[in-house]
């Protein structure tokens, strides 16, 4: 068992040590929250978009992807409200001189007294065996109900002071709860100030000419702006959906946890466009569909939970978060809004177009209503990855660190190993490898012995390994071993790619 404080460290090493995540610009030491793909990183990255925009996209009839420029005209984020509104809550601690986040902070304040009632509702479990019941427990156990009171008296108090904007009630509840710097250990505390967090620059070459811009701190705005476009050239009938996948960018103050918080990041995100009046109708539609998208990957149903949002941001009438289970907690991984009609309004009153839908069967014309699946690939990326690492000790009291990825989206399909390499066997296994390299990702190897080639297999998370040997060159057979359980068996050279498809089930 990995200890938590330890999990991130090893993780992070894995990562730059096979290729998957490197810091930015490393050999200049770094660039805080900003990272790089590496070889195996991209292709796991790639099969999650994929596994996006097929589930979006292509078995949607009704929904149409896009891929709108980064770059867009400066007043789309005045219309928006992210110019005014886009803020986060900053406090200094006058000692450390360390900026926080106002409400991360409540919210880890929060997540202590969670994990004591985690650690109670564990201990009973262990005292009351199969009779335990979660539920009955939480509601009658006195530490516990106490425990939870004072969660949610915070998450109102915050809620609040949030909904208001009362920076002074947002303050006073961190004195109130006592919390102090993790670094200087006081709580000795500035105002809270709000910190918008759009990143800026400049388009055109001289002075006079250039005209501010900023980088999109959400690929929705690039839909809205295009819903005409895409209604009218692709004849698109309410209710209808535009998707897109791209950057975006955020001036996160408290970056961290690795590829959790990031300054340059990538969204997969859905604007789904609907009648007025029927969006809490599809907003649920969207929130089981999102879920079962997730726990498809079966990476287990108790990691996930809803969080319905008390606080909505400016534009919603409904939003609640899918969160998952990190190393570090419950977190966000996905958000579902029903953004109402705000967005699309907006942009009407600031361009000055006419923004609506004509229904040909009612003959009326509105401006329709939105709900919005909106999930970040890398927080998507650590929630794979984070469920994937395991160290193992194996029988034999050797151990072995492997990435139990859901096969669909392991960067590299199957390895293709020769036993040894002389006699003709690597020879053979290039034959099988040009065969299956059409279909599926694969590496070949033939360096080192066999058991060391399996375990770096396994570091990178590769769900078969093909291994050549004597027999193959008498049979036509190999043997495929399954990365899990670790388990050989041997089969046809000819049966290798329907069986890979069958246990991925494909
Ligand atoms: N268009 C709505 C929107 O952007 P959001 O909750 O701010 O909503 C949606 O972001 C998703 O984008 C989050 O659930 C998260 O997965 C991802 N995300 C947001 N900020 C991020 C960051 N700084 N780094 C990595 N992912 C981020």
């Amino acid at each position: 068992m990995i200890k938590k404080e330890d999990f991130f460290k090893l993780l992070v090493a894995h990562c730059k040590e096979y290729g998957f995540i490197f810091p930015s610009s490393d050999i200049y030491d770094g660039l805080s929250a900003v990272y790089d793909y590496g070889q195996m990183g991209i292709e796991l990255k790639n099969n999650i978009k994929q596994y996006w925009w097929r589930e979006m996209v292509q078995y949607n009839e009704n929904i149409v992807g896009i891929d709108s420029a980064i770059f867009m005209h400066p007043t789309i984020w005045k219309a928006s409200g992210h110019v005014d509104a886009f803020n986060d809550p900053l406090i200094d601690n006058k000692d450390s001189k360390k900026r926080y986040r106002a409400d991360v902070l409540i919210e880890d304040h929060i997540a202590k007294i969670e994990d004591k009632v985690n650690k109670e509702v564990e201990k009973a479990k262990k005292r009351f065996g199969d009779a335990f019941d979660e539920e009955k427990y939480k509601t009658t156990n006195e530490r516990v109900m106490k425990y939870i009171s004072e969660i949610n008296d915070i998450k109102t108090k915050m809620t609040n002071a949030l909904n208001d904007n009362d920076l002074a009630a947002l303050r006073q509840l961190i004195v109130d709860l006592k919390i102090v710097c993790p670094i200087s250990g006081t709580c000795n505390w500035t105002d809270v100030r709000q910190f918008n967090l759009m990143f800026s620059t400049q388009i055109g070459s001289v002075n006079e000419d250039a005209s501010l811009l900023y980088l999109r701190p959400e690929t929705a705005q690039g839909i809205f702006v295009n819903f005409l476009n895409v209604q009218k050239s692709g004849r698109m009938k309410i209710p209808f959906g535009i998707a897109q996948i791209g950057k975006a960018f955020r001036n996160e103050i408290v970056a961290r946890q690795f590829i959790f918080r990031m300054r340059e990041f990538e969204q997969m995100e859905m604007q789904f466009f609907c009648k007025p009046g029927t969006e809490i109708e599809w907003f649920k539609y969207w929130k089981e569909k999102r879920l079962k998208w997730h726990l498809a990957l079966g990476m287990g149903e108790d990691n996930y939970r809803y969080h319905d949002h008390e606080k909505l941001a400016h534009y919603a009438n409904a939003a609640t978060d899918i969160e998952f289970k990190f190393p570090f907690g419950f977190k966000e991984v996905e958000g579902i809004h029903s953004r109402t009609d705000f967005d699309l309004s907006q942009h009407a009153k600031f361009s000055g177009k006419k923004i609506q839908y004509f229904d040909s069967e009612t003959n009326e014309s509105y401006v329709p209503y939105v709900i919005e699946t909106s999930i970040g690939v890398d927080r998507m990326f650590l929630t794979v990855l984070s469920h994937a690492y395991t160290e193992e000790t194996l029988t034999d009291g050797s151990t072995r660190t492997v990435l139990k990825f859901p096969p669909l989206l392991a960067p590299m399909k199957a390895a293709v190993l020769p036993l040894v390499k002389k006699d003709g066997l690597p020879e053979k296994a290039r034959e099988i490898m040009d065969m299956l390299k059409y279909q599926y990702m694969c590496q070949y190897d033939e360096k080192d012995a066999i058991g060391k080639r399996y375990r770096r297999q396994d570091a990178i998370g590769t769900p078969y390994c093909i291994t050549v040997d004597y027999q193959t060159l008498e049979d036509n057979t190999v043997t495929i071993r399954e990365r899990d359980t670790m388990s050989q068996d041997r089969i046809a050279i000819d049966n290798i790619p329907s069986v890979i498809a069958q246990r991925m089930k494909l």
